[in-house]
């Protein structure tokens, strides 16, 4: 039987549902982030949706007010902006308001008028501004100024006294180097590895917390414990971290600024008052691993009563940079835990835990044994027969200098004082299997590790679902390698380099972008591309960097992150702010190439990188990149209403387009080049194929694929084009041949063989290039969304104000189901196959229009509620275009 209150409950909340409007403003954001802290930002971005599922649903017009009382707010009085009711469909605005004030919270609200002029109000929601300015810092940098190669972390600590009553308090933490921060004994907040990787010496970000509730009246004290990170270090490598020209001892800066009932402000900032300590955490080290000795820790360290009278007095030191930024972004957190599945015992003090997949991450291991035990804890992604964990397909550019920094391997010295936990603090790894050894023997099961994937926090976005359980499989893997490569800045692997890669960076944007939400990531990493570019233009390869990459895999191939990243967030999200942004910086990338390639064509770059068996020429798909980031500046300049540099690029773009076709294009049998698998795929996906020769390049590109008995013969550059050149041409239902083929050399190959990430190189069995969780060959999760699912942004109405719809009913699915939640709301795109045609079903979100293309059969037609549905034209064959407003349709096909 219900309870009463429940039916009470229900009744009551029935009544409510029954009230509500039609069209609700909701998904209220901020700079792309729910009621955020410590913005930075001048003039914020603010955006919506409509909760609005009738069919035809859109806004006609908006009204936003910002106030900075909340109240006053909901009764119509704005204090800092009040915009005109705007008769417009946008769901996204910039600030233009009075001068925003640092650390104050400002309140907004949201009114639209709905399809037939109804207003509705959202509900109330905030951002908080942080430090906006350098001089708002009261702190100072802080650090206990041990030599770099000293290899213990520092802890930190202050006491004071609060004597009034506390209204709310925000930690303002900035940091060279990584931190925890614990106010009260307790750890503030729940992100890992903060603050992100980025050119320290030029950019260092800081965090803020709301830690209102952690303090209290009476006494308190603050605790840091500092990393290394990327800021100092310790482990040597072939890129040279250990030498980047930042690399000092890891510092902070901190201010905790209270704000009383009485309506006054206190600041408790780090500086002389300070006192600082060597901590447990003997060596960290982001690339390698964490060494605990459990024996060092001093009980209550971070609490009030702890006597620090041993501590040693702190020092000052200049900042790492004078431009300390919020960090506006999701957070790496560990997101997932993953319990061992299974515990295999080697002997009486080996044993080895495996996850049963792949990941990024770290593992927790809680055991209790004799003081001084040492457990060695060796991540990596697979074994030896003999079942113990083998390194060699991860560790090879490791160069240690001696032994006591071992590649993947936490060490965690017992204090024998009952039960112990360990998880590294300021250290990820790539792995599945953990070996674990012990000098002494201990008792152990699967409960005793729990690995935990990490990776940015990015909300997810989509949704693919199919009847092959392959492509499902690969579809839930392609995810794993993109999160597992997402950490502030997109890597390339986990375990072996953890460098932002650009080129792998570029050819995952759109399955990242499909999947996760993901602007805020980009954002800041494009910002880190505008910390590494030369004044003459040249990106380094990796980014950020500590020096190394400005002379080897930075040619336009890789390094077009400048240009193809925030188009693609443009297309995304209709935002563009991103190109705005890097708008300069784009411009001087595009005139470095061109003074040094004055015919139009480039040898600057890799090439096809780990290709399965043909070679493609350097010059012709480094070219084609060349003509990509001419034709993305054009289309910028026009969208920034920049005419000159619209004019001049798009000349510039076709110049490039010519030399290409002279010097690779053979008219007379529609071939590029020799015509393997990336010759043919990339000039006609990047639009350099002359509109009168598409069919031929694309009927051969087809019969090659077919030729190479429909499997991949591709690498890096062409998995991103073989898939779409196909489907945008023709040859869909080979495109999904070659995306599902479940034998070598194929993405199914690895999926048939236990894959839960992608790998590094097609041969399951290779001998080099074989990290097992890389995201270069990514791009099948966006092809997934756009060719079976047909999801697509309209560049003319980008953020999918109108989306493209174009599906293709493959031969060998039956059903497919693609979704991907979009700025204006979920857009979903499914479809059957039944003995009497196609079931096909949309959702387009409301103030969202679609252009729907459908390649029919002779005699076939779209079919909605018993009636046909009139295409607004129907084109080459059996291609028919429609128009559909916002809503769910339930489509036939027959
Ligand atoms: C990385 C790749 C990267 C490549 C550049 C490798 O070591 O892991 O993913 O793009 O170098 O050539």
């Amino acid at each position: 039987m219900k309870p009463l209150l429940t039916i009470f409950l229900t009744l009551q909340l029935g009544a409510v549902m029954a009230q509500k409007p039609a069209c609700v403003p909701t998904g209220l954001q901020c700079e792309h982030l729910v009621n955020p802290l410590g913005l930075d930002t001048p003039a914020p971005r603010f955006s919506w949706r409509l909760d609005d599922s009738r069919r035809g649903a859109r806004q006609t017009a908006w009204q936003l007010a910002v106030g900075t009382d909340s109240a006053a707010l909901a009764g119509g009085k704005a204090d800092s902006w009040q915009t005109a009711k705007t008769a417009t469909n946008q769901g996204l605005v910039t600030y233009q308001g009075s001068s925003l004030k640092p650390f104050t919270t400002y309140f907004w609200r949201l009114t639209v008028w709905d399809k037939d002029g109804k207003p509705a109000s959202s509900a109330i929601a905030r951002f908080e501004t942080g430090m906006m300015q350098q001089k708002n810092w009261l702190g100072a940098w802080i650090s206990d100024v041990n030599n770099v190669d000293l290899k213990p972390a520092p802890y930190f600590r202050k006491g004071f006294t609060v004597t009034k009553k506390i209204r709310s308090a925000r930690a303002y933490i900035a940091a060279g180097g990584l931190y925890e921060l614990y106010i009260n004994g307790e750890k503030t907040g729940n992100h890992r590895l903060d603050p992100m990787y980025t050119r320290f010496d030029r950019r260092t970000l800081y965090v803020t917390y709301d830690v209102t509730k952690q303090l209290q009246t009476g006494k308190n004290a603050i605790g840091v414990l500092l990393g290394n990170g990327w800021y100092n270090h310790q482990s040597t490598a072939v890129w040279y971290f250990h030498q980047a020209p930042w690399r000092a001892r890891p510092t902070f800066c901190l201010d905790l600024r209270i704000t009383y009932d009485d309506g006054t402000t206190e600041t408790i900032a780090s500086g002389k008052d300070w006192k600082t300590a060597l901590s447990p955490v003997i060596f960290n080290s982001i690339y390698t691993a964490e060494h605990y000795d459990a024996r060092l820790e001093q009980p209550g360290w971070n609490t009030a009563s702890f006597d620090d009278a041993t501590w040693k007095n702190v020092l000052l030191r200049a900042a790492p940079s004078t431009n300390v930024v919020a960090q506006a972004m999701h957070p790496v957190r560990n997101v997932e835990a993953i319990p061992a599945r299974q515990m295999r015992r080697i002997n009486d003090t080996t044993v080895v835990f495996d996850l049963g997949r792949t990941i990024s991450g770290v593992s927790q291991f809680r055991v209790s044994g004799p003081a001084g035990t040492v457990i060695r804890l060796k991540h990596g992604e697979r074994v030896y027969p003999t079942g113990l964990v083998d390194m060699s397909n991860i560790d090879v550019h490791y160069r240690p200098t001696d032994k006591s920094d071992p590649f993947q391997t936490d060490i965690f010295i017992l204090n024998g004082k009952g039960d112990e936990q360990f998880m590294p603090h300021f250290n990820y790894k790539g792995f599945q299997y953990v070996e674990v050894t012990s000098n002494k023997p201990l008792t152990l099961s699967e409960k005793n590790l729990t690995g935990y994937f990490m990776h940015s926090d990015v909300p997810p976005a989509g949704l693919v679902s199919s009847s092959s359980e392959t492509i499902n499989k690969l579809w839930w893997a392609t995810n794993n390698s993109y999160l597992s490569n997402l950490f502030g800045y997109p890597t390339d692997c986990p375990q072996r380099e953890k460098n932002g890669w650009t080129g792998d960076a570029h050819i995952a944007v759109e399955t990242g972008l499909y999947g996760f939400d993901g602007i805020t990531i980009y954002e800041k990493w494009l910002a880190d591309h505008r910390d590494e570019q030369q004044p003459n233009g040249v990106l380094p390869s990796i980014i950020p960097t500590g020096g190394w990459g400005y002379e080897w895999g930075n040619g336009p191939d890789w390094t077009s992150t400048i240009t193809l990243i925030p188009w693609n967030v443009y297309l995304f999200y209709g935002d563009s702010k991103i190109l705005a942004d890097n708008y300069e910086a784009m411009k001087r990338y595009v005139d470095r190439i061109t003074a040094i390639s004055p015919n139009g064509l480039t040898t600057w770059g890799l090439g096809d990188w780990v290709p399965v068996k043909s070679k493609t020429p350097v010059e012709f798909t480094s070219s084609v990149y060349y003509f990509t980031d001419a034709s993305i500046v054009a289309k910028a300049a026009k969208i920034l209403g920049k005419q000159a540099d619209f004019v001049a690029y798009t000349a510039l773009a076709n110049k490039i387009k010519n030399a290409v076709n002279a010097k690779y294009y053979h008219p007379e049998t529609g071939l590029y080049g020799q015509g393997v698998q990336t010759e043919l795929s990339v000039p006609l996906h990047w639009g350099i194929v002359p509109d009168d020769q598409k069919s031929k390049v694309a009927a051969n590109l087809a019969k090659r694929v077919q030729a190479d008995n429909t499997h991949l013969d591709v690498g890096l550059l062409g998995t991103k084009s073989i898939l779409n050149a196909l489907s945008e041409n023709g040859y869909a239902d080979i495109a999904y041949q070659v995306a599902s083929q479940e034998t070598y050399p194929s993405w199914g190959w690895w999926i048939k063989n236990g894959a839960t990430t992608l790998y590094e190189n097609w041969p399951i069995d290779a001998k080099s290039d074989i990290s097992m969780n890389h995201i270069m060959f990514g791009e099948i999760g966006a092809w997934l969304y756009k060719a079976p699912g047909g999801i697509k942004p309209d560049p003319e109405q980008p953020g999918f104000r109108n989306i493209l719809l174009e599906p293709h009913f493959v031969k060998g699915l039956n059903q497919f189901e693609a979704a991907h939640e979009g700025p204006n709301g979920l857009i979903k795109s499914a479809w059957s196959r039944g003995s009497d045609g196609i079931t096909y079903s949309v959702v387009v979100p409301a103030n969202s229009g679609a252009t729907l293309t459908l390649h029919l059969s002779p005699g076939q037609q779209l079919w909605e509620n018993g009636q046909v549905v009139k295409p607004l034209q129907t084109t080459s064959g059996n291609t028919a275009r429609y128009t559909l407003q916002a809503g769910s349709y339930s489509f036939s096909i027959r």
